[in-house]
This record gives structure tokens, sequence and C-alpha cells, in this order.
């Protein structure tokens, strides 16, 4: 059996949703509405789904960055929503997170050597004050990024070097869990390859344990070793790559996969397509049942009254998880496993390290400018 080293046990987080003048609670947006999974020592568990269905939110669950409204997170079999002193100290070491924006994330104010050594201020003990530079610089060095650019300061960089850095920011403390929140979203694709290519290797070689977030389904096949589809606040879906990609059995996760655009070459071939009728119901007032009934093509009477579990099912091989009371395999492309091949003959560029457009002379940034007038970063939630 692997070993789980996070765990989620029904998570649950409601946003209250306020009006009026007395500002009075009218409701709740259930963000994530009881969601379960293991994570395991190691592996890459994506989550996907679209805009709005509780990724972030349960990311920042699991980072301990909010308190559930139920539920709780286990870490290695301790209970870390419950952690308090210096266990929560020792724990928020074991899981970091890697934000989506390389831009927002890093505070323009401070140079790398800032950045990625402010975690050793927090956390004074991991590496002595007299070793700090010395271990920046081989952070900079692992994800290819030049070490002697230990004193350029976010807007000297491009986007795919920003994250770089938050990445290595990310894994200064050594952690065994990594939570990235849509780390490639915000980059150029053939940027986003190498930083998908640079954090496969940094889990080879320092053992990490990923949750990767991304509403990109090629992306997170990519990275992948098991992958969880999100549907406004719940699971819908979850197993190996190969299970959820060649042989979804909720029609969620199969009209997801039918609009996956076709330049990748891994989902190349013959597609079903699946029009989805309806939009996205409010997560404040999501549909009773099954949460999908009001857009499914099979929906019966069964599926607006019964709520179905996320329980073994049939999927023509073998069987996973998934919450639908009709669940039946249906392949909608044609997909070729890419699970045993190298990360870098999956992408069209190979380079694990940099190549990047440098900015060394920090010019035509006006963008930047704008940003650095913005004094709070999303890193800052972490001091
Ligand atoms: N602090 C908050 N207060 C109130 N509602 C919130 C808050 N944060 C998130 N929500 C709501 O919770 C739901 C889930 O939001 P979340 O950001 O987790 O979605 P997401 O899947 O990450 O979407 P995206 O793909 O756009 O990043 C949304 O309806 C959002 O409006
Ligand atoms: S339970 Fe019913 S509504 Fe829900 S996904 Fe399955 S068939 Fe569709
Ligand atoms: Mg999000």
């Amino acid at each position: 059996m692997p070993e789980v080293v996070l765990k989620a046990n029904d998570l649950v987080k409601h946003y209250p949703v306020k009006a009026g003048v007395l500002r009075r609670t009218v409701g709740q947006v259930k963000a994530v509405d009881g969601v379960s999974f293991e994570l395991y020592k190691g592996e890459t568990l994506g989550i996907v789904g679209e805009s709005g269905c509780g990724k972030s939110t349960l990311g920042r669950l699991l980072m301990r960055l909010e308190e559930p409204t139920a539920g709780t997170v286990e870490f290695e079999g301790q209970d870390w929503t419950a952690a308090s002193g210096r266990t929560m100290r020792k724990l928020r070491r074991d899981i970091q997170i890697v934000f989506q924006d390389p831009y927002t994330s890093l505070n323009p104010r401070m140079t790398v050597a800032d950045i990625i050594g402010e975690p050793f201020e927090i956390h004074p003990d991991v590496v002595p004050k007299g070793g700090r530079r010395a271990r920046v610089q081989e952070l900079l060095e692992l994800v290819g990024l030049n070490p002697e650019h230990i004193n350029r300061y976010p807007h000297q960089f491009s986007g795919g070097q920003r994250q770089r850095i938050g990445i290595a920011r990310g894994i200064a403390l050594n952690p065994k869990v990594l939570i990235c929140d849509e780390p490639v979203s915000a980059l150029d694709v053939s940027v986003q390859a190498q930083v998908v290519n640079l954090m496969e290797k940094l889990q080879d070689e320092l053992g990490l344990a990923y949750v990767f977030i991304a509403h990109d389904l090629s992306v997170v096949r990519h990275i992948s070793d098991r992958v969880g589809v999100m549907y406004l606040g719940k699971l819908a879906e979850i197993g190996e790559e190969d299970e959820v990609y060649s042989r979804p059995t909720h029609p969620y996760t199969q009209a997801l996969l039918s609009a996956v655009p076709v330049p990748d070459p891994t989902l190349r071939g013959k597609r079903d397509q699946i029009v989805l009728q309806g939009d996205v119901p409010s997560p404040a007032n999501p549909p009773s049942g099954c949460r999908f009934h009001t857009r499914c093509w099979k929906a019966q009477d069964v599926c607006k009254t019964d709520e179905p579990q996320l329980e073994l099912r049939a999927d023509g091989t073998g069987e996973h998880p998934s919450a639908c009371h009709f669940a039946e395999p249906r392949q909608v492309v044609e997909t070729t496993d890419v699970s045993g091949l190298a990360p870098d003959t999956r992408f069209a560029t190979p380079d694990v390290a940099d190549v990047g457009d440098e900015n060394p002379a920090g010019t035509g940034v006006t963008e930047d400018e704008r940003r650095l007038d913005d004094t709070t970063t999303e890193s800052d939630h972490l001091r």
C-alpha cells in the first residue's frame, strides 16, 4: 500500500452571503462541500474543474490558510486542522504552496534573496543564519536560475522565471507536500512545459507530493498520477490518470474531456462532442440530489432526489470512484498512455533549465511598475 501523506476528511467550506444595511447573513456559498481524498507520498494528484468549483478554496484549506467549516486534514496521520503552537509550525514547514500568478505572488520590493530566504526567518532552525545565502543560491540553481541573480528584483525576470522563484520559495523548507494552485496557467505554453518539467524533476529528486490544481486538462494529465474532477464543491470522479482520461464514467468528466482543445498530441484523435446545456448553477444554491442533474443528458428522476456517493464503480476494465447513479465508461477522446514517457518527451520544449527571456535591465515593464504599487502579495499571507 502506498504511504498516505495528506488526507482530506469530508472537508467543507461555506462562506456567508451577507445582504442589506445590517449585513445579515442570507445564505451560504458552498465553495467546498464534503471533499475526501488521500494524497500518497511522492505522487501528483491533479484537481480539475470549471472556474468557481472550489479548487482554490480546497487548496487553501489543505494549506490551512483558511479554517474549514467542517471536516479535517490529516498530515502523516496527525490532525493538521486542530494543530496549534509548535506542532502547527512544524506542519507549516511540511506543507507549502505555489500560487498561480508569478506577478502578484512575489513582493516587488524584495530581492530574490529575501523572497526565497524569507521562510528561513520564520523557521530559523532550518538553515543557520550564515548559511542562508548559499542555500538560496543552491535553490536558484535547483530551479534552473542563475545563482548570480540573487540580488535582483522580481520585475527583472520573465513570467516563467518568476514562477521558478515561487517554486524555489515553496521548496526552501524541504516540504513533503506542495500545493500548486494553477502554477502554470499564467504562462505561455512553451514556458508552461519548462515549468512542468522542472516540477517533475524536483519531485523525482526531492520525493515531494503535489496537489496540482488546474483547469487545463492536458497539463494535469501530463503531470498527474491520479486526477480528481470537481463540480460545484464536490468530487465527481477520482482515479488514476488513465482511468479518468481513458475510461471516465461520470458524465461531467466526459463532457470536460470532450471540450479539451486538440493540439495536445496525447489527446489527438476521434472525439465525441458533448455540449452541456445551461450554465454552472450557483454554489449558493446547488441543485438537489446530484448537483450535475440540471446539465446532465442522462439525468433521471432519482438524480433529482438522491445524491450519488463517490464510490467504486465499474469502468470497463476495473473500477474507480465516481459519484453517478448511472456511471458507465465512455471513451471521449483517444488517448495515448504517456505515463511511461520521460517528462521532456511529452513536450515540445525539453529544457528543464531556464532559457527564458530575462529582462536584466528591468526596462519596458510598465505592467510591473503598476504592480510595484501593490504592497500586499499573496505570499504575505504566509508570514
Ligand atoms: N472569501 C470568499 N468569500 C466568499 N465566497 C468565496 C470566497 N472565496 C471563494 N468564494 C466562492 O467560492 C466558490 C469557489 O471559489 P474558488 O476560488 O475556490 O474556485 P476555483 O475553482 O478556484 O475557480 P477558478 O478556476 O476561477 O480559480 C466561488 O463561487 C467563489 O465565488
Ligand atoms: S447521477 Fe444522474 S444526473 Fe448525476 S451525473 Fe449521474 S446520471 Fe447525471
Ligand atoms: Mg482558483
